[in-house]
């Protein structure tokens, strides 16, 4: 029980963010990109960190998510900066490009600098495929289904610009889709049991409320918010 705040991210977001990893090939030493310090990119961090990455970058707008992560030991790129990503990760790393990126952002994706308040759901896949070295990979798990709210009929229909062409030269490897969470289950469990994912409070922020603080929470994570929350409706964390 000392443990189930960070027990409780298995249920979904842990293991969905280390699938990205696995899907992007990342392994002791690497250099990854992570889009995204949402709940979910932020323990695609955390499990970079697990897997022995050497260094962690994470691309954000959001200053107070960013800010878990930097002080967690991983470089950040603000994206409200007007400065091209290759460029950004080529000063933290002294080359434009990382081993293995993954988009933890989705068709929610903005653009950067003055385009950072526009949505453009194509944006960050676009960024992973363009940062990532020939004969890296990169993982998808943001969400690129059909969207019957989006404005454009090629959203609505699931069709989005990524542009391949331009990648097409580095013989990219892109995988994406549903994670199994199933399959990670065990050993992420082991691994926080066992202490070797000591950050990961601090990096995900983990809260738990009860079943009337859920509409508050739902707008507060609506808004950015930099917490997780997690629901006890019976009150059985604290009792
Ligand atoms: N594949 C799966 O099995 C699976 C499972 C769970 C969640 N997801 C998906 O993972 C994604 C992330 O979930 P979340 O809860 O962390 O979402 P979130 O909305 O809290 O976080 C997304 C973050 O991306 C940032 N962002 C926007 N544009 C960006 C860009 N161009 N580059 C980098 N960062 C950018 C936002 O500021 C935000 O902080 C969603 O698409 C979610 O649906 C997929």
């Amino acid at each position: 029980m000392e443990k189930i705040r960070d027990l409780a991210l298995l249920s979904d977001i842990l293991p969905t963010a280390f699938h990205g990893l696995m899907e992007a090939g990342a392994k002791p030493g690497s250099t990854v990109y992570i889009a995204g310090a949402g709940p979910v990119g932020r323990c695609g961090a955390a499990a970079a960190r697990l897997l022995g990455a050497s260094c962690i970058i994470v691309g954000d707008h959001d200053k107070d998510r960013l800010a878990l992560m930097k002080r967690n030991g991983c470089e950040t790129i603000d994206l409200n900066e007007d400065v091209p990503l290759q460029d950004q990760i080529e000063k933290i790393l002294g080359e434009p490009m990382v081993d293995c990126a993954v988009d933890y952002v989705g068709t929610e994706a903005h653009g950067i600098g003055k385009d950072a308040d526009k949505e453009d759901p194509a944006y960050a896949i676009n960024q992973v495929i363009d940062v990532t070295r020939a004969g890296g990979a990169t993982g998808i798990i943001g969400i690129y289904g059909p969207d019957p709210l989006a404005d454009s009929k090629d959203e609505q229909n699931g069709i989005y610009p990524i542009e391949f062409g331009n990648a097409w030269i580095k013989s990219p490897k892109i995988t994406a889709g549903q994670a199994p969470i199933m399959h990670y289950n065990y050993e992420l469990m082991q691994a926080i049991l066992w202490d070797r994912m000591p950050y990961l409070s601090d990096m995900l922020q983990t809260k738990v409320i009860g079943l009337d603080d859920a509409p508050q929470a739902y707008a507060d994570f609506d808004n950015g918010s930099a917490e997780k929350y997690i629901i006890d409706p019976h009150g059985m964390i604290a009792s």
